[in-house]
């Protein structure tokens, strides 16, 4: 129905205009009126299944829930009636009941909704018997799992992994309730987006944690080197866990708070992305050109090119569209490229030994852990990346061990890996990277800086962009996707039309990794929007808005350019078909 109608309604005696065909929890939340919910998210189908946010409406004996319930002309809605405080504390109790409390190593413990209702409604715990203790934890790889002990059966997870085009999620009726599991059919897998994580209310659905090991190595570091690298979308939103503004831009105090956890370098993923961005630009020509050049081995340089910075699009492709995988660039992506950088030029420098170094990338994603233990980004047999920590991951570390991010002084990243350009920065946002790559390919083919900045037609929370845009003497059919599901509508349509396209970004996450499953939660349209503005004002407020007038970059693939072995290894990469599922493989 249509929403443009206003309507007047009351909430606690306050008189409030509603849209016509929203519903009450909508209309509350637009006037900044707090109900409690647990299974509502804007991002899913309402399912009402919770029953946490029931109200009262005059006239009606029932207690309806706000989510489900359009307002309509003259209601008048009571939010914490004696009626409504009783029924929405037994319907808590009875959620509680199901949801084995594992508070003491829950990433979300301060800011689990479920938890500050416990404490508001002053619940009686072991009232009723807890009926989930003998359901299995699910491991998808090392990135996310779907403890089934916590889970109060929202089903939000389904619907996300749905909406992803991935299905990898249903409900099996165990008779004696439902439960969610993996689909075991051999024609779905798990890509490891942690989409269903983000939309989980109460950690059921999560990444594997690691932070226990990177906690005890900052403290038992014997001879090690222990360095922090942070990516590009994270400091728009770790401040939220510390009750800052959405969109608050941190670096300054994520980096402090970095150091005051004990890593000794706190460099910048952003770095590695100005890499990424000048080798996925360099390619772009060659493979529009006519006679591409060796350095890009094991690429039938198919048209369109595709990114291939998310981990999670990438297994997408690898197992659901391998027909693909030689449109994928060759790049590896930034944090992978920027610890290839730690680990061999900037260990060169300060004459440590590459197996001595130890990074640990703080990331929105958790398909960054997955993707940092794949066999093919290996470098004498080590991985670059030892460690991946989702934002989530480190807000709690920092809270376990009471550094407050909000209230420290704020520090520098470690040089030379903390330079970046403007370009960089807006990695984190969906039609970023693409921007990012058209910028330093239409400066390099232009000759000229003029008209290569801004290319907003890629900007943007939509689905799919699709736009014409002029590099050089081309003009290049462009489509942004964030989204898998999105992804794969686009794939459906080259499918059809091979031509279609000549340069495809997609981002796994709705809006990209600003929207990441790492990412603090609640995770919805208003946190994704607030977050991607402060990327675009920290590239407008850089003089270098170009990947490649990066002069520490520069100096840095100047170096690989002497070591020409290892620029193959530390730049590029490869793909595989992957012809069965292997997520909850052992
Ligand atoms: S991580 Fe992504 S693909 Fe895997 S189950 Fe969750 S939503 Fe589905
Ligand atoms: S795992 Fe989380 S999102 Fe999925 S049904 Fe259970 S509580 Fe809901
Ligand atoms: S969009 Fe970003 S956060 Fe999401 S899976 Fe891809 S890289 Fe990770
Ligand atoms: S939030 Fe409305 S029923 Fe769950």
């Amino acid at each position: 129905m249509a929403k443009n109608k206003i309507i007047n309604i009351k909430i606690n005696s306050q008189e409030i205009k509603a849209k016509e065909g929203e519903t009450i929890l909508e209309a509350a939340y637009r006037h900044g009126i707090e109900i409690p919910s647990l299974c509502f998210h804007p991002d899913t189908p309402v399912k009402a299944n919770c029953r946490v946010c029931v109200v009262e409406i005059k006239g009606r004996k029932d207690l309806p829930t706000a989510c489900s319930t359009e307002a309509c002309e003259g209601m008048e809605i009571k939010t914490e009636s004696a009626k409504v405080k009783a029924a929405r504390k037994m319907n808590l109790e009875l959620i509680f009941a199901e949801h084995i409390e594992k508070c003491p190593t829950c990433p979300l413990k301060s800011t689990c909704k479920l938890l500050s209702y416990a404490r508001k409604y002053r619940l009686k715990i072991n009232r009723f018997k807890d009926r989930k203790s003998k359901r299995k934890t699910y491991k998808f790889a090392n990135a996310v799992e779907i403890d089934g002990t916590q889970c109060i059966d929202c089903r939000n997870c389904i619907d996300v992994c749905a909406q992803q085009g991935v299905n990898f999620l249903t409900l099996k009726d165990r008779g004696c309730g439902i439960e969610v599991v993996p689909v075991s059919d051999g024609k779905h897998d798990c890509v490891y987006c942690g989409q269903c994580a983000v939309h989980c209310p109460v950690t059921s659905a999560q990444e594997q944690l690691h932070f226990q090991e990177v906690e005890k190595i900052l403290k038992d570091k014997k001879d090690k080197i222990i360095v922090a690298q942070i990516a590009p979308s994270i400091r728009s939103s770790i401040g939220e866990i510390f009750n800052l503004p959405y969109g608050k831009i941190v670096t300054g105090q994520l980096v402090a708070s970095l150091r005051a956890l004990g890593f000794d370098y706190v460099f910048d993923v952003n770095f590695g992305a100005d890499m990424t961005t000048i080798v996925e630009a360099n390619e772009l020509i060659e493979r529009l050109g006519k006679n591409p050049t060796s350095e890009i081995r094991n690429s039938k340089f198919e048209i369109p090119m595709m990114t291939s910075c998310c981990p999670a699009w990438v297994r997408f492709v690898e197992f659901y569209y391998p027909e693909f995988i030689p449109n994928l660039t060759t790049s590896r992506s930034p944090h992978i490229h920027s610890a290839g950088i730690i680990k061999t030029y900037w260990a060169e420098k300060t004459e440590a030994e590459f197996k001595d170094i130890i990074v640990v990338s703080i990331m929105p994603c958790t398909a960054k852990k997955f993707e940092s233990q794949r066999k093919e980004l290996r470098i004498k047999n080590r991985n670059l990346v030892d460690f991946v920590l989702t934002t989530r991951e480190l807000g709690f570390l920092l809270e376990r061990n009471r550094i407050n991010l909000a209230k420290i002084e704020p520090q520098k990243t470690d040089n030379p890996l903390g330079e970046h350009s403007g370009a960089a920065a807006i990695y984190g946002a969906s039609g970023g990277v693409m921007e990012s790559a058209l910028r330093t390919a239409c400066d390099l083919l232009n000759k000229k800086e003029f008209g290569c900045i801004d290319f907003a037609d890629v900007r943007g929370a939509e689905g799919i962009k699709k736009a014409n845009v002029k590099i050089g003497n081309r003009i290049l059919k462009i489509a942004v996707a964030n989204g898998l599901g999105n992804a794969k509508k686009l794939l459906e349509e080259l499918k059809k039309n091979p031509k279609a396209f000549d340069y495809i970004e997609v981002m796994a996450c709705p809006g990209g990794c600003i929207g990441g499953g790492g990412q603090p939660i609640p995770t919805t349209p208003k946190q994704r929007a607030e977050r991607a503005n402060a990327l675009y004002q920290i590239d407008r407020s850089k003089k270098i808005r170009m990947a490649h007038k990066n002069p520490q970059v520069k100096k840095a693939m100047d170096w690989l350019d002497k070591n020409e072995k290892l620029k193959y290894q530390i730049l590029h990469t490869n793909y595989k078909k992957v012809k069965k599922p292997e997520a909850l493989k052992k």
